[in-house]
């Protein structure tokens, strides 16, 4: 079982400051979101605590760590190390702050492209990495209002966001954002 503050206390170690202030502000905004969609507030608050976990971690580090674990990961998800963080980022949350929790250990992973057919704490960690209070940028105030309304609608506009900017900047779109997306939009009814 997880000792929060044993997390807490590796996070203060491992994470810049405006990285820990970013993460407050996930938590914040998981355990709002996960009170209105009736999530356990705990297990919000743990998967937001730990989401970023390995984001200041060094490149040639994560590599390792993905090597040793022997994981299979797809063309692009491997040519992109800002992704990496969140493949990094469950299996720190097993093996260092022993949480077994595989929904925890699933949001943790699934933060950064989303994937097809997610549970709603994998969504609402999703969402809250976005629209924390601290996260500016255009259009982010709509998001807010939308996934607070319904969660499925926020996350649809939140996928069509960050595909367009992916688009816009001509960079790659990960496969399991296109599958996420498709996932929604074809079961949302
Ligand atoms: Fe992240
Ligand atoms: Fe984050």
């Amino acid at each position: 079982m997880w000792d929060i503050d044993k997390i807490k206390a590796y996070l203060e170690e491992n994470l810049t400051e405006s990285r820990y202030i970013h993460t407050l502000g996930v938590i914040e905004t998981a355990k709002a979101l996960a009170s209105i969609n009736k999530i356990d507030l705990e297990k919000a608050e743990i998967a937001a605590l730990a989401h970023d976990v390995a984001k200041n971690m060094n490149i040639e580090t994560m590599r390792q760590i993905i090597e040793e674990h022997n994981i299979k990961l797809p063309y692009e998800t491997l040519k992109t190390p800002e992704l990496w963080h969140s493949i990094i980022a469950p299996i720190i949350g097993e093996e260092v702050f022993q949480i077994e929790d595989r929904d925890i250990l699933n949001a943790m992973r699934w933060h950064t492209t989303g994937r097809e057919n997610m549970t709603t704490l994998e969504k609402i960690i999703y969402m809250a990495d976005m629209i924390e209070p601290k996260r500016s940028f255009q259009g982010v105030e709509e998001l807010r209002k939308a996934t607070f309304e319904n969660l499925d609608k926020g996350f649809i506009m939140a996928l069509n966001h960050t595909i367009n900017y992916l688009l816009n900047k001509g960079f790659c779109i990960d496969v399991n954002t296109i599958e996420a997306r498709n996932f929604i939009i074809l079961n949302n009814k």
